[in-house]
C-alpha cells in the first residue's frame, strides 16, 4: 500500500534557459506508486504502460479510454450503449449515446450516500473570518428544496433559468436544483448591467430569473435586485423572478416576485431526480466573440461532467480530503468548472469566494488560505501582478503550508508574476500549473500535469494536453504545422466530451466561427511550439480582448461607443495594461459640428460602456481624431491602431492598402500627447 503514503515532490529551479527568463526550467520529481493508483482504469488499458501511454490511449484508442472512465466516474441511471459519435468537419459531437444520468445526483446523492456529514462547500463571504460550511446533505436538502420551489413556479425541463447571484450557497444549489429537474441554467455574472443581462434573457427566451436583493463585494454593497427589475422590464417573457435575502436590506417586491428563502422552506427535501440523456443540454453560458453580440455556448450533461471532473483531478492532483479554492466567480466557466461541477462530482470540498483579492486588505487571499486550510488554489494572473504590487509581507504574514498546488488562469501569465507566484506564494515547493481553456472547451485543454511523475513545467508555458486533446497549429493559409518551434493558430483536431455543442439557436454561427473546413475546433488563440513540443499560449488572433481574465469583443464596446450622440464612428483595441493585461482604448470621430472635451466625452463614455456591458468594460483612454486609418475598400484598419497602441509605431508592417498615410501621422502624434 505504498500508494496510500504522503507523496513527496520537490521541485527545482535552473536558470539554464533557451528562450530568455520564460524558459528557466521547472523539474519535478516525484514518489509516485503505479499507474493504477494514479487511475486504476488503467488495468484496463494493457497498452498503457506510463502517463505518456495514457495520453496516447486517450486520443487514439478513444472509445476504451472514455468509455471506461464514462463507465466508472459517473453514476447511470441507464448505462450508454456507444461512447461516442462525432464528426467535426459536419458539427456533429455527441458521448455516451443512449445513456440515462442526473447530474445532481452525481454531484450530490452519491457522496451523500458515502458521507453525509462531509463538507461539500465553504462559503468564504465578504467579511472574512464568517465563513459558512455546508455538508453535502445540507447541499441535497437546499438543493431538492429549490427543485420543488422551482417545480411549484412552473418551470419544467428543459426551460431556460437565469441566475444573477454573487457565489453562495444558493447559487450553487440554483445550478443543481435546475440540473435535478431538467432545466438548464444560464448564469450572468453579477456584475454586468441590466442591459446586459436583459440581452441575455432575451435571447435565452428564459422566463424565470433567481437573484439576491443585494450583493457584497469588498465591503461595498451592489443593488442586484435592481437590476434585474430594470432588465424584466425589456423581457416581457419573464414570468417570476426569485429573490433571495443576502442581506438584511429589505427591497420592493413586484407581482412577478416571489420570496425565495419563504418558499423554500414550504417545500420537501426530496425532489426526484430526472433522468436525462446524456446529450440533453445543461447549461448556457454567454461569452464574447468577435461579433457584437455575445453568443450563449451550450454544455450538455454527461460529457461535459465527466471533463470537468477528470482536469480538476488530474489537473490539481485533487485527493479526498483536500480543500479545493477556486476564487473565479461563478458567472464565469471557470466557476462552473471547478468551483461546481468538477469538485462536487469528484466529492470534493470547494470555496466559494464572495471577496476581492484587497478586502479588507492584500493579504485576503492568504489570510483565507491560512483559515480554510486550503491545498489548491486557482485565481488569475490579474490578481497575481496586482498582488506582488503590494510586496511579499502580505503574503508571508500567513501560514500557506497547506497549499500544494498553485493554478492560474484566464490569461498568459507573465514570468514575474509567475516566479513571484511560485517563489513567494508558493514558497518553490507548489508546482504552479498555468491552464488554458475557454468557455467552448468545458475545461482545462492544455496544462502541465504534476500528478503526472515525469512532469517537468516551465514558467509562462501551458505546456502540454490534457487526456483527449489533440492540438494542431494552422498557419495563415490553413495549413497544419507538424514541426515544432513554430507558431500558429491552435486549433483541436477531434472532438473532447467537455467541448461546447453549438450556439444556443445558431448552430450556423457555431460551425462557422468554430469549425474550420477541415474539420478541426478553432480556439481563436496564438501558439508557440517550443523545439520540444510545448505549448506556450500567444494571445487572441481575432478581436477579443482579455481584460483581468475576462473575455471582450471590441466589436460589443464599438456598438456601445457608437450610441454617444457626439460620436460618428470608433475603433476599439486592447492595449497592455500591467496589472489587468489588457485594457481599452477607444479611438474615435466625432460627428460634424460638435465640439465635446476629451474629459467629458471620456466620462461620459466610462458611465455609458458600465450600463450597457459592465464595469470592467469602460475603456481608459479616449483618443479624438479626425480620420480613422482605413483601407481603399474603407475597412478600418485596426492593426495599425493596436500598433500605435502599443507603442510601436515603427512597426505598422504593410501599408500599401492603406487610404490616407496622414491620418496615422496625425493620430500617433496625438497619441504620445495623450500619454
Ligand atoms: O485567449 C485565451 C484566454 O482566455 C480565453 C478564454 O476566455 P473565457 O472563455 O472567458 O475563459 C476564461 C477561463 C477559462 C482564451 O481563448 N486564456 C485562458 N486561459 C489562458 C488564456 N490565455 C493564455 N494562457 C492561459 N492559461
Amino acid at each position: 500500500m505504498a500508494w496510500l503514503l504522503p507523496r513527496r515532490c520537490y521541485l527545482k529551479v535552473c536558470s539554464q534557459t533557451s528562450r530568455g527568463p520564460f524558459l528557466s526550467s521547472i523539474v519535478r520529481a516525484w514518489s509516485g506508486g503505479p499507474l493504477t493508483a494514479y487511475m486504476p482504469e488503467a488495468v484496463s488499458f494493457p497498452g498503457s504502460k506510463n502517463h505518456q501511454g495514457l495520453y496516447r490511449m486517450s486520443v487514439e484508442q478513444v472509445d476504451t479510454f472514455w468509455g471506461t472512465l464514462g463507465r466508472n466516474r459517473l453514476t447511470w441511471i441507464s448505462p450508454f450503449h456507444s461512447v461516442q459519435d462525432c464528426n467535426l468537419e459536419q458539427g456533429w459531437v455527441a458521448w455516451f449515446l443512449g445513456g440515462q444520468l442526473n447530474v445532481a445526483v452525481n454531484c450530490l446523492d452519491r457522496h451523500v450516500h458515502r458521507a453525509p456529514n462531509k463538507v461539500a462547500l465553504i462559503w468564504e463571504k465578504d467579511e472574512p473570518g464568517k465563513e459558512v460550511q455546508i455538508t453535502y446533505r445540507e447541499l441535497l436538502e437546499l438543493t431538492c428544496r429549490l427543485g420543488n420551489t422551482l417545480k411549484r413556479q412552473g418551470v419544467k425541463k428543459g426551460d431556460r433559468v437565469t441566475i444573477y447571484m454573487p457565489p453562495c450557497p444558493l447559487a450553487v444549489a440554483s445550478m443543481l436544483a435546475c440540473a435535478r429537474i431538467g432545466a438548464i441554467h444560464m448564469l450572468v455574472f453579477a456584475g454586468f448591467s441590466a442591459e446586459a443581462l436583459a440581452d441575455r434573457i432575451q435571447d435565452a427566451q428564459s422566463e424565470t430569473v433567481i437573484t439576491v436583493n443585494q450583493g457584497l463585494r469588498g465591503g461595498r454593497v451592489t443593488e442586484l435586485k435592481q437590476t434585474v427589475d430594470q432588465a424584466v422590464k425589456w423581457c416581457p417573457k419573464v414570468k417570476r423572478v426569485l429573490v433571495s435575502m443576502r442581506t438584511e436590506q429589505k427591497v420592493p417586491m413586484s407581482d412577478l416576485d416571489v420570496p425565495l428563502d419563504e418558499e423554500i422552506m414550504k417545500e420537501d427535501v426530496c425532489c426526484e431526480p430526472v433522468a436525462m440523456d446524456s446529450e440533453d443540454l445543461l447549461f448556457l453560458l454567454y461569452t464574447s466573440g468577435s461579433t457584437g453580440k455575445p453568443k450563449g455556448l451550450v454544455h450538455s450533461q454527461a460529457g461535459y461532467l465527466l471533463y470537468a471532473a477528470l482536469t480538476h483531478k488530474y489537473v490539481f492532483d485533487y485527493h479526498d480530503g483536500d480543500v479545493f479554492g477556486c476564487v473565479a466567480d461563478i458567472g464565469w466557466i471557470t466557476g462552473h468548472s471547478y468551483v461546481v461541477y468538477g469538485p462536487l462530482c469528484n466529492g470534493g470540498t470547494t470555496v466559494l469566494f464572495e471577496s476581492t483579492p484587497l478586502y479588507p486588505d492584500p493579504g485576503r487571499y492568504w489570510e483565507t488560505v491560512e483559515r480554510l486550510r486550503i491545498n489548491q488554489f486557482y485565481g488569475a494572473p490579474t490578481a497575481i501582478r496586482l498582488l506582488l504590487r503590494y510586496g511579499d509581507k502580505w503574503v508571508k504574514k500567513y501560514d500557506r503550508s497547506s497549499l500544494k498546488i498553485l493554478g492560474s488562469v484566464g490569461e498568459p501569465i507573465n514570468t514575474e508574476a509567475w516566479e513571484w507566484y511560485f517563489n513567494v506564494v508558493g514558497e518553490a515547493r507548489c508546482p504552479v500549473v498555468d491552464t488554458w481553456w475557454q468557455t467552448e472547451t468545458g475545461g482545462i485543454c492544455i496544462s502541465p500535469r504534476p500528478s503526472d511523475p515525469g512532469d517537468e513545467i516551465r514558467p509562462g508555458l501551458a505546456m502540454r494536453p490534457f487526456f483527449g486533446i489533440s492540438p494542431c497549429l494552422l498557419d495563415d493559409k490553413g495549413n497544419v504545422l507538424t514541426e515544432n518551434d513554430v507558431s500558429g493558430a491552435l486549433c483541436i483536431s477531434q472532438a473532447w466530451p467537455g467541448m461546447a455543442r453549438t450556439i444556443y439557436n445558431d448552430h450556423k454561427r457555431f460551425l462557422f466561427m468554430f469549425l474550420t473546413a477541415t474539420g478541426f475546433f478553432f480556439t481563436g488563440d496564438g501558439v508557440y511550439r517550443t523545439s520540444e513540443g510545448y505549448y506556450q499560449l500567444t494571445g487572441r488572433l481575432d478581436d477579443v480582448i482579455n481584460i483581468s481574465g475576462h473575455r471582450l469583443g471590441t466589436a460589443e464596446v464599438e456598438d456601445a461607443v457608437n450610441q454617444h450622440a457626439a460620436v460618428a464612428e470608433s475603433a476599439v483595441i486592447g492595449y497592455p495594461h500591467n496589472i489587468k493585461g489588457e485594457g481599452v482604448y477607444v479611438f474615435l470621430v466625432l460627428k460634424k459640428g460638435i465640439y465635446i472635451s476629451r474629459e467629458t466625452l471620456t466620462a461620459d463614455l466610462q458611465e455609458l460602456i458600465s450600463k450597457k456591458i459592465a464595469k470592467y468594460a469602460a475603456p481608459e483612454y479616449v483618443q479624438i481624431t479626425s480620420r480613422l486609418p482605413k483601407t481603399r475598400s474603407g475597412k478600418i484598419m485596426r492593426r495599425v491602431l493596436k500598433k500605435i497602441v502599443e507603442n510601436k509605431a515603427h512597426q505598422l508592417g504593410d501599408l500599401t492598402t492603406l487610404e490616407d498615410y496622414e491620418a496615422v501621422q496625425k493620430i500617433i502624434e496625438e497619441h504620445k500627447c495623450l500619454l
